[in-house]
């Protein structure tokens, strides 16, 4: 198979931009300055860490992910981003407290550099965030847009970029249903003008980067780039889009555990998940409002994934039930854990406890990188619109309307490579693994 346009290469600098510079960005800033410096390993991270195999079994062809395809290295990386706080990233980073200060140290320099531009905020959508000192000046939210775009094009010609990308990992705003100015982008640009209150600030970032060129990726649930005016915008624009919610603790093992199941027709009737957390996010999800989008994002999972209407006997019956409860002691040291009762051979009951004690933006920040390499990577592919091969990295993939999303994370990891095998004009793999019993 061979590639109809060949990507070009990753020549020059790639900036990229943090709407939110807290515990995800920073962690994110970190690693890679750290990396960069050999002090530590980006575990955790496709690009920088996996290999894909192309061919047949015995081919014996497994190279690395970022010697593959044309990714930007991580040297070549200028970081930037807006905060409602006016912290640098360094400070941030300490406030935040995931990261030792061995590791911050070393990079102190370069993360101090790291100055937020002001945020286009609104209490009105993040609540539980007190003391916010660095906010744009009042104005329509087409003036915050233009003000935006002004510090998009500053930052990209005082730090020399050749290309942008953007991924949001602010705070997550209020639970909201896509409204009328949300449907189509004249409605959304005329919503600009004049203020239409159910425009949130973070779909303004996503209207100013999309308007400038920059593929924008969402980290966090709240409804962004996932709105006909957005996706209008990308195609318009030629700029890949992607979300939501970027899939970490939980919503990870439970994207791990429910396929194994449903492959085994084993059957659930019941899986309780609950979060105990400190951090500022969990502060944040504490305003009920803000949790509503997270547990929206949350509940899907399941669902999709074991197809009740397919399977009414195993998965019809099923209570799903997700909290999230903020413990300050906690920090950025979550807990998560899962009650699940299941069931097997003539109806037999079983049970799954996990307790998964993990660190939240230890495993954001991989995400963070590799959404920022594939998302600037699919633009130099020419790619513009949803770019659902990344469904891997999200709790609620971003998929054209009416299509049921694909949770499994095994499948997205094949959707993913297949996605690389196919930009480069390779074989995609099927597995049907024939070919290794036919007759010579
Ligand atoms: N850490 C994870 O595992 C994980 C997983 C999925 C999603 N997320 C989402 O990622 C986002 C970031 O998480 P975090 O732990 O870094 O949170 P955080 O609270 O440490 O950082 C968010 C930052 O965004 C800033 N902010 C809020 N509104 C803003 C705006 N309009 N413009 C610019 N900055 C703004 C806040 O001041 C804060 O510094 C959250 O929405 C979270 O729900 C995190």
């Amino acid at each position: 198979m061979t590639s109809p346009n060949p990507v070009p290469p990753a020549t020059g600098k790639l900036g990229v931009l943090t709407p939110g510079m807290g515990a995800v960005a920073t962690t994110f800033y970190a690693g890679v300055l750290a990396a960069r410096k050999g002090y530590a390993q980006p575990f955790g991270s496709l690009t920088q860490m996996g290999h894909i195999r192309l061919g047949k079994r015995t081919d014996d062809r497994n190279p690395r992910i970022n010697e593959f395809v044309p990714l930007a290295g991580l040297e070549d990386l200028e970081f930037g981003g807006w905060d409602a706080f006016s912290d640098d990233a360094y400070t941030a980073a300490m406030k935040a407290g995931v990261l030792d200060a061995r590791h911050l140290e070393g990079i102190g320099e370069e993360l101090r550099a790291i100055v937020p531009m002001k945020a286009v905020f609104s209490p009105k959508w993040v609540k539980n965030l007190p003391g916010v000192d660095h906010v744009k000046d009042e104005g329509t939210h087409m003036d915050h847009a233009e003000a935006l775009m002004e510090d998009i094009d500053r930052f990209r010609s005082e730090k020399q970029v050749d290309r942008l990308v953007a991924v949001w990992c602010g705070s997550t705003e209020a639970y909201e249903d896509p409204a009328p100015v949300h449907m189509d982008l004249d409605t959304f640009e005329a919503g600009l003008k004049d203020n239409d209150p159910r425009i949130t600030p973070s779909q303004v970032y996503a209207y100013a980067l999309l308007k400038m060129g920059v593929p924008f990726a969402n980290g966090a649930p709240n409804l962004t780039v996932d709105i006909p005016a957005m996706e209008q915008l990308a195609i318009q624009q030629g700029v890949p889009i992607a979300g939501k919610d970027f899939k970490t603790g939980q919503t990870l093992m439970k994207t791990i555990v429910a396929p194994g199941l449903r492959a085994r027709m084993l059957g659930i009737n019941g899986w309780f998940s609950t979060n105990i957390l400190g951090n500022r996010d969990g502060e944040v999800l504490d305003d009920p409002e803000s949790f509503r989008s997270k547990e929206v994002s949350k509940l899907g999972v399941l669902e999709t994934i074991l197809q009740p209407d397919l399977h009414p006997d195993l998965y019809g019956d099923l209570h799903h039930v997700v909290r999230i409860n903020y413990y300050p002691p906690k920090g950025d040291d979550k807990e998560g854990w899962d009650h699940i009762d299941i069931f097997g051979w003539l109806g037999y009951k079983m049970q799954i406890k996990i307790d998964f004690l993990c660190k939240d933006s230890i495993l954001a920040a991989p995400i963070v990188l590799d959404l920022a390499l594939f998302m600037d990577l699919a633009a130099r592919a020419g790619k513009s619109g949803i770019q659902e091969w990344l469904s891997f990295y999200f709790k609620s993939p971003h998929t054209a309307a009416g299509l049921n999303p694909e949770h499994d994370l095994f499948v997205q990891a094949s959707k993913l490579h297949n996605n690389l095998r196919h930009m480069m004009g390779e074989e995609l793999i099927t597995h049907l693994g024939t070919e290794y019993y036919e007759e010579p």
